[in-house]
């Protein structure tokens, strides 16, 4: 094939041995658009999940019923499937959705910023998104947590936390203490510091980590005294992935002092447990401390994006990054600061003290708690306990693996492992089967169910939820269990 330079096709003289440069094509291969995923039958996309995503994954969303539901769109506090059926939101993401489903001000604040062609990427030049939302997080945050990482999930700002607390501790002290049954996501660094056998797997972790019972004054005091090369401790202020397990107000006043006399860095993680969940806009907060660094994600992007956020004093910042030549030792990554995220914060910061959801969610978590106490009293052979703070509550079951009657045990044993004695699998499902409400569970106890609904929550949902539940336990277990065990058989 004979190709025309550009001087050829305006007349000049050929060029002689021109190289042939056949344009190349690239075929299409066979893909989806976007309409095309949205009308995905539920067969298909198991099909797809299994063969692309998580095999292993789709067995759990199965055991729970979950893989039956496509959802078509969210609201408010509610999920709506393929059926128009609404599913009310106990799960919350974790605790992502403080604004419940697409919140109105967020999808405005988003559709502006797309109609303008606002920029994105944050990496030549200033942001003035990404400045704005670090000034606000300065100002929604106590004493002088002043510096602000941004990135784009919970694990990166724990990863950002940690580093700047090595960094700022110096290389005398490499030391880091951490919870048990702590959870500070699955990425390599953090991964050290998350206390599940699951999670570690097999994976070379570092050794320079002490581990300390959740709650232990007394075992910080004596890690602290007795090992001088320890520069850090970090800790949720509620443990999430643990069970919604806190520690007393005393636990966490002299932890401050403790860390003020040996010198040590603290670390909160407010990824699951901040941005107003238990009332305040952090959970340390009802302690009357500060620590030296902390972290929020989740809701943070407002339930529309994805931001995580470090969040730490000046001094300690400037001690680490404070130069221009260690400025960019871990400067923000390529989506860090990026721009509609931040937007999405940014007006997310503004609807969470605009609307009061932090006195709504200390308010009507409140009265979660209390409903879900008069269900303890009423049932007590099948609830433990209910514990937590505003919109952050573990409902604990009874295990009853030991004490179901001999007869149901070989049916429960055909179960999964992970199921096997746990109640709340069973009671999630059948509160999403039965009466159209989604709860979420707990990897380190499989017999608390974590209830994290957004912050928008009113007291009707409250007795919708709690309705259903009594509902459910007034059926008592065996048949709860009978229940579950058929619909699998099914
Ligand atoms: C307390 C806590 N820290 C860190 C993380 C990690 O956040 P992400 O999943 O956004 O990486 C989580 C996630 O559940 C969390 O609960």
């Amino acid at each position: 094939m004979t190709v025309l330079t550009k001087t050829e096709a305006e007349g000049a003289m050929p060029v002689m041995n021109a190289p042939e440069l056949a344009p190349r094509t690239i075929t299409k291969p066979d893909l989806y658009s976007v309409e095309d995923a949205k009308a995905l039958p539920t067969e298909r996309m198991t099909e797809l999940f299994k063969a692309h995503l998580n095999p292993g994954q789709f067995h759990f969303m199965k055991l729970l019923g979950f893989h039956k539901v496509k959802v078509e769109s969210a609201e408010g506090m509610y999920y709506i499937d393929q059926n128009g059926r609404k599913i009310l939101d106990f799960f919350g993401g974790f605790g992502s959705l403080a604004f419940g489903h697409n919140h109105p001000r967020i999808l405005e604040a988003r559709r502006k910023f797309q109609e303008e062609k606002r920029h994105e990427i944050a990496i030549a030049f200033m942001s003035q998104y990404a400045t704005a939302l670090a000034a606000n997080l300065a100002a929604c945050s106590p004493g002088d947590l002043d510096m602000v990482f941004l990135g784009s999930s919970g694990s990166e700002a724990m990863e950002a936390a940690v580093k700047l607390a090595e960094r700022a501790a110096g290389p005398k002290r490499p030391k880091i203490v951490y919870a048990e049954n702590s959870f500070h996501g699955k990425t390599k660094g953090v991964l050290t510091l998350t206390d599940g056998q699951l999670y570690r797997g097999e994976f070379r972790l570092t050794d320079n980590t002490v581990r300390v019972p959740f709650g232990d004054i007394d075992a910080v005091e004596n890690a602290f005294k007795s090992d001088p090369e320890i520069g850090a401790i970090v800790l949720e202020t509620v443990q999430g992935g643990g069970g919604i397990i806190q520690a007393e107000a005393e636990y966490w006043q002299k932890l401050r002092q403790l860390c003020d006399r040996h010198g040590v860095i603290w670390v909160a993680d407010e990824v699951q447990c901040g941005f107003g969940r238990t009332g305040r806009f952090y959970a340390f907060e009802h302690y009357d401390v500060v620590p030296d660094i902390t972290a929020l994600a989740k809701s943070l992007g407002a339930g529309k994006a994805a931001v995580g956020a470090m969040i730490a004093k000046r001094d300690v910042y400037m001690k680490a990054y404070g130069t221009p030549k260690t400025a960019m030792i871990h400067a923000m990554a390529t989506f860090g600061g990026i721009g509609e995220a931040c937007a999405t914060s940014i007006e997310g910061l503004n609807v969470l003290y605009d609307e009061g959801l932090m006195e709504n969610a200390e308010a009507v978590g409140g009265y979660l708690i209390e409903r879900l106490n008069g269900l303890k009293e009423k049932y007590p052979r099948i609830i433990k306990d209910v514990r937590g703070k505003g919109c952050m509550v573990g409902l604990e079951f009874q295990d009853f693996s030991q004490t179901l009657p001999a007869v149901m045990r070989p049916m429960v044993g055909m179960l999964d492992d992970k199921l096997k004695g746990s109640l709340s699998g069973f009671i999630g499902a059948l509160l999403l089967r039965d009466h159209d409400v989604l709860v979420a569970f707990t990897e380190y106890n499989r017999n608390v169910i974590r209830l994290e609904p957004p912050l928008i929550v009113e007291r009707s949902h409250v007795d919708t939820f709690v309705d259903a539940l009594d509902q459910l336990l007034g059926r008592g277990v065996v048949s709860i269990v009978k229940d579950f065990v058929k619909s699998q058989m099914g």
